[in-house]
């Protein structure tokens, strides 16, 4: 058994998020969560809201809200949905918590004592028509890397260089659409991670398993141009975490607050404590993860994020853990995503574009989102939502090959066996082959899941589901049942004894389908990951009651298909 630590990259607090952010971060780490405590393993799986900087301000200010009930209030609503899809973290913090004012001021101090901060005289984009300095994301302009002319102040969504908004060609004010933009000088603090690179360097080529995505981002900011940047991590707003060393003031910036950047991903961390402490656990509790002096040195920590968030996680954090000098963990495994499109173009927080969390879990439960989802999860390249796909995999992958094998088998069994486990008859060549395939695709399934490779995983679970379906549909047990009795007996039993192994494997794809399988033959004891196929397919007491459940996944009319592309398909 061993401990995993996984975290998903926090998703900003702006509002509901659309299915590209879910399948970016939060529900591929879902998958392998819940993957690894099937095979026994204890997890640690975090996640949190991202609740300051300028998405924050801006999207109170749209709500008529003071900042701190905006997100409040979108934290809960978020925590919501991220139940309705079954995202099973052990805690889902909030990057606002004292937790994280603490260890967030906390690694500022050190990496101050360790020279590595410096103040730095910057020039600002001031604003007079807003009145006040326009940081990062208050700031939108031409990008000087690739010419897109939508980049935003803190980096560009089209290239994802980092940018500070007054590398901006032909800036605006996101807020007022002021051009008027003038320079001001103010102090802020610097992170010296340039001085960092070798090291950043050598790590990042230590980790020749990890995937080229992530590798190739970090080695790009690591090596292009004049190499890795200093960053500013202080801003001038009022909402964030007030600027001190340590638990002291810092002089000069009393009006400042931490970069959201520096601060979210120190939240990782802190939302373990919030964990322990929503647990009344000790301090020990939360360490055991994090401090490498404390019992995480035998933690593997994986983390999850779309393409975009790769350079915080592979430079600037690694940087802000090294540079504290203090034994916390770093990341092992970092698997990064690109990103899900909509219909032909992108999905859009702003312009409303594409399926929304909320939305989604109106129109149809969890499970067939999560499918299609993650049997397109944007893994090696850019992948795209359409309402036909989605109708197309559904009425296919769940309503005709598992609803329908869980649908047929049950049903026969109520009408011909009286709804017990039949008693009676043997295995024979028929079930061989299927244990003989299952074992097979099963190992080929551990495989992927363990390189944590989901578009291969969920293609082998779908042909796992096929065995089971084919072998129903070749065995005939209702032709069988008038001339052998027992041969049709061992049909079902063996159909039957497929549920709970297949609720195991598939709970890490359609946990509410892997619920609904589990209770057509509660087993005792409760069937766990399988060892061995061949002792998991004869498992079932002869003479044990089933139950029959309704239908587990209905198809999806291509009227309703239209319906929801319209409806769905603003702009
Ligand atoms: O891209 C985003 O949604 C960011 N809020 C991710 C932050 S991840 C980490 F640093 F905490
Ligand atoms: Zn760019």
């Amino acid at each position: 058994m061993a401990r995993i630590l996984i975290t998903s990259a926090i998703p900003y607090i702006n509002g509901v998020k659309h299915l590209g952010n879910l399948v970016g971060s939060q529900l591929p780490s879902d998958v392998y969560a819940r993957y690894c405590r099937a095979r026994g393993h204890e997890v640690m799986f975090i996640c949190a809201t991202d609740e300051h900087g300028t998405p924050a301000e801006i999207a109170a200010e749209a709500a008529e809200m003071p900042i701190e009930d905006y997100c409040a209030e979108m934290h809960t609503t978020q925590a919501r949905l991220a139940d309705g899809f079954r995202l099973s973290f052990d805690h889902f913090g909030r990057s606002s918590s004292q937790r994280n004012h603490g260890l967030t001021q906390h690694f500022a101090g050190r990496l101050a004592e360790n020279g590595l901060i410096s103040e730095v005289v910057e020039d600002q984009v001031y604003s007079a028509v807003d009145g006040r300095f326009l940081p990062d994301r208050y700031i939108k302009g031409t990008c000087p890397e690739c010419g897109y002319e939508n980049a935003r102040g803190d980096q560009c969504e089209n290239c994802t260089r980092q940018l500070d908004p007054v590398d901006l060609i032909n800036p605006r004010s996101a807020r007022s659409g002021a051009t008027d933009l003038e320079i001001r000088k103010t102090r802020h603090l610097h992170l010296r991670q340039s001085v960092l690179r070798d090291e950043l360097d050598s790590w990042i080529d230590s980790k020749s398993d990890w995937p080229i995505l992530t590798t190739s981002i970090a080695r790009k900011w690591l090596h292009d141009g004049d190499g890795l940047q200093d960053r500013g991590i202080t801003r001038d707003l009022d909402w964030g975490i007030p600027v001190k060393r340590g638990e002291h003031p810092w002089p000069g910036m009393e009006d400042k607050v931490f970069y959201v950047w520096f601060d979210a991903p120190i939240a990782y961390i802190a939302a373990t404590a919030e964990w322990a402490d929503a647990n009344r656990l000790p301090e020990e509790s939360w360490q055991r993860w994090w401090r490498t002096d404390k019992g995480a040195a035998d933690v593997h920590y994986v983390q999850f994020m779309g393409k975009d968030n790769v350079p915080f996680h592979t430079l600037s954090f690694p940087a802000t853990i090294i540079g504290s000098g203090e034994p916390w963990k770093l990341v092992d495994y970092i698997k990064s995503f690109n990103f899900l499109n909509y219909e032909g173009g992108q999905f859009s927080t702003s312009l409303g574009r594409g399926v929304f969390m909320d939305d989604a879990l109106d129109v149809l439960p969890a499970d067939y989102w999560r499918w299609w989802l993650l049997k397109h999860v944007p893994e090696t390249s850019d992948s795209e939502f359409t309402w036909e796909s989605f109708r197309l995999d559904v009425n296919k992958d769940l309503a005709d090959v598992l609803g329908n094998f869980v649908s047929r088998v049950t049903k026969f069994c109520r009408s011909r066996f009286d709804g017990k486990v039949p008693e009676g008859g043997t295995y024979g060549p028929a079930e061989t082959r299927a244990i003989d395939e299952l074992v097979a695709r099963v190992s080929a399934y551990e495989t992927h899941m363990d390189k944590i490779e989901l578009r291969k995983a969920c293609s082998e679970l779908r042909e796992i589901w096929t065995v089971g379906n084919n072998y129903f549909q070749a065995a005939t047990p209702w032709q069988v049942l008038s001339e052998d009795r027992d041969r049709a007996a061992a049909i079902v039993r063996f159909a039957l004894n497929l549920f709970p192994l297949y609720s195991v494997l598939s709970e890490p794809f359609v946990p509410d389908a892997a619920a609904t399988m589990k209770s057509v033959t509660s087993c005792d004891p409760a069937m766990t990951w399988p060892d061995d196929i061949r002792v998991a397919v004869d498992r079932l007491r002869p003479g044990r009651d089933i139950h029959v459940p309704d239908t587990m996944f209905r198809k999806i009319t291509e009227e309703e298909q239209n319906d929801m592309h319209a409806r769905f398909t603003r702009q």
